[in-house]
């Protein structure tokens, strides 16, 4: 097949600014958020300006949480946008996710939340009809997954795993039959399929996998089912992370699972990507200056600073309430030095990060690891003191890994770690080619 290039943008979380996105409500409420509100419209009309100027690329593909909470009129503003896209030329594929329908559609206006219209989740391929839903050779009416024609050879298989017709975040038996009989019809009509799911398939980080929502539920037999019907690359979004993962099938197939960050929150990237049925060429861009109002902050800090300040708060939230022992814990918490944690666990940590606030360097790691390409390797010296910490730690971790065992197979919580804070993959989450040759 002859390369077939998209930008591939997801999570873009807007929201209709005419709603209200201030106040003190509003600035509470952004204590814990990792993306921007009140900023989302101008963020994204800014990147799909670029976007629409860049006369290389027909296609845009948006794999789900288009608005913010399902505000109906963030919909429509944002399908305006879609529309442009349309004009200037563009091909453009959605895929709708739980953000898009939710029934906590609120805003913030004088200093208070309010409850603002919703969207029902059957009125989404009514809404978004010329983005995929119109295209479409086979709907399945249950979830709303679909699969469209892109171009000569190329379909676009959309797994709706975050709808209201099937478990959430999971690919049950009878959505399986259904992508199933796609792929055989794909196949026998000669054609490459490119899927698109808002869940990660496979797990962005390692330990990703011990968390419930942040990957399809039996993601390996889901995985397994698109690599062994002739799907090699998928494209996701919903964790907010930059991380290019692959998965090999006991048949020896592989997929690559391409999951790209929130447009509106740190690290702020969309991608660029090239596909010709073996190579793939992934490039990641970020998002450009969207306003004056960043203050003279550059932009990587401005969106870096948000998503630090949602973690030390969500940290801090552990410790809220009265009570002696939490106002200790707090006040350790944020007073503890890397080196003074490491004095208390017995550990030689190099002097380069001795004096840092132990919750200063959560912030970093936080960040580090949804932007991908995570520094914190062995040899490096948060890896090294990490790496130490945990051997340290290693009778605590012993005791919890039998209750996280799945199917009779123990996670290795050590190694899981260390490669969530290190990208030992051997490639780059952000700017990669891989090669990929499958028997199926
Ligand atoms: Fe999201
Ligand atoms: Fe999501």
């Amino acid at each position: 097949m002859k390369p077939f290039n998209f930008f591939l943008v997801t999570d873009t979380h807007y929201f209709e600014p005419s709603l209200g996105a201030s106040g003190k409500a509003f600035d509470e409420y952004m204590k814990r958020e990792q993306y921007f509100m009140a900023e989302s419209s101008d963020i994204i009309k800014a990147v799909f300006s670029d976007i629409a100027a860049d006369k290389e690329t027909e296609y845009v593909i948006i794999p789900g949480d288009l608005s913010k909470n399902g505000e109906i009129e963030s919909h429509k503003s944002f399908l305006k946008e879609l529309y442009k896209f349309k004009d200037a030329g563009k091909k453009v594929f959605v895929l709708t996710a739980g953000h898009d329908y939710n029934e906590k559609s609120r805003a913030f206006v004088d200093d208070e939340r309010i409850e603002v219209e919703g969207t029902p989740f059957k009125l989404l391929p009514k809404l978004y009809k010329d983005f995929g839903y119109s295209q479409a050779i086979a709907v399945d009416e249950q979830s709303l997954s679909y699969i469209a024609d892109m171009t000569d050879g190329v379909r676009l298989l959309a797994i709706n795993c975050d709808g209201e017709g099937n478990p959430k975040g999971a690919v049950d038996e009878r959505l399986s039959e259904w992508i199933k009989l796609q792929l055989e019809n794909a196949k026998k009509s000669g054609c490459e399929v490119i899927a698109i799911c808002h869940y990660p398939i496979i797990p962005p980080v390692p330990v990703f996998d011990l968390v419930g929502d942040a990957k399809l539920k039996n993601w390996r037999d889901t995985a397994a089912l698109l690599a062994d019907n002739g799907v090699k690359l998928v494209l996701t979004g919903h964790m907010h992370i930059q991380s290019v993962n692959k998965f090999t099938s006991e048949n020896g197939n592989t997929l690559v699972d391409i999951c790209t960050s929130c447009l509106t929150g740190s690290p702020a990237k969309y991608r660029k990507v090239s596909y010709d049925g073996e190579k793939i060429d992934v490039r990641s861009i970020d998002v450009p200056d969207f306003r004056e109002e960043t203050n003279g902050v550059p932009l990587k800090e401005f969106f870096d600073n948000q998503f630090r300040y949602s973690i030390i708060n969500r940290v801090n939230g552990i410790f809220n309430g009265e009570g002696i022992a939490k106002k200790i814990g707090k006040k350790l918490l944020n007073g503890i030095t890397v080196g003074g944690l490491g004095r208390l666990l017995l550990v030689k940590v190099d002097k380069s990060i001795r004096k840092k606030k132990f919750i200063d360097l959560a912030g970093d790691i936080g960040i580090a690891i949804f932007a991908g390409d995570q520094p914190f390797v062995a040899g490096t010296p948060v890896g090294d003191a990490f790496g130490k910490a945990l051997d340290r730690l290693g009778f605590v971790l012993k005791k919890v890994e039998p209750k996280l065992a799945k199917n009779g197979v123990k996670p290795d919580l050590k190694e899981m770690l260390l490669n969530t804070i290190g990208n030992n993959k051997g490639y780059s989450d952000n700017n990669v080619i891989i090669y990929i040759q499958n028997k199926s």
